[in-house]
């Protein structure tokens, strides 16, 4: 498959960098909670409040599992938890190249400071949440990755720069 994928962790910039990238390559941009959403009539957070994560965890795979089998190359966000279950990563290495977007702990704690929307941060300290979510994971976003980008410090014209030239 020829689509482009961006993995990372909440607040790493797949959105935001996924739909510039999708607008300067002219391909669909797709985000893996929004097509969880639309599937539900729900916002990920009463998912995770009304079924549990484990549910959500599984229409996560659903959705991965259909892109798997979309022809037409899409620029893909998947959602931070997706790439580290370990049911979805033969999806992923069949998908085309992956983009492992990275920024430091402390502007993704500035980023999602005053953030409602992402259950698996809510309650408590953010940045011990933040830096004990990102031990657990990062080893599957890299093994996981073609390519590794910081978003930290780059302007989005940068970073998409970068990708391109990867491709
Ligand atoms: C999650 C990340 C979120 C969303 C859900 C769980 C995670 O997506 O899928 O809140 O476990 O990291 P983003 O990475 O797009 O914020």
């Amino acid at each position: 498959m020829n689509h482009i994928v961006l993995i990372g962790f909440m607040g790493c910039g797949k959105t935001s960098v996924g739909k510039r990238l999708a607008k300067r390559l002219d391909l669909t941009f797709v985000d893996t909670d929004e097509m969880i959403e639309q599937k539900m009539g729900m916002s990920v957070s009463d998912i995770f409040a009304g079924f549990g994560e484990t549910y959500f965890r599984q229409l996560e795979t659903e959705a991965i599992k259909e892109l798997s089998e979309t022809s037409s190359p899409c620029v893909i966000s998947v959602g931070g938890g997706l790439p580290v279950q370990s049911q979805n990563k033969p999806y992923l290495r069949n998908m085309g190249k992956v983009i492992f977007l990275t920024a430091t702990v402390d502007v993704l704690a500035e980023r999602l400071e005053t953030d409602t929307s992402r259950p698996m941060l809510q309650g408590g300290d953010l940045r011990k949440k933040i830096i004990s979510l990102m031990e657990e994971r990062e080893e599957a976003y890299r093994e996981a990755a073609d390519l590794e980008v910081d978003t930290s410090r780059q302007s989005f014209g940068k970073i998409i720069e970068k990708i391109v030239e990867n491709l």
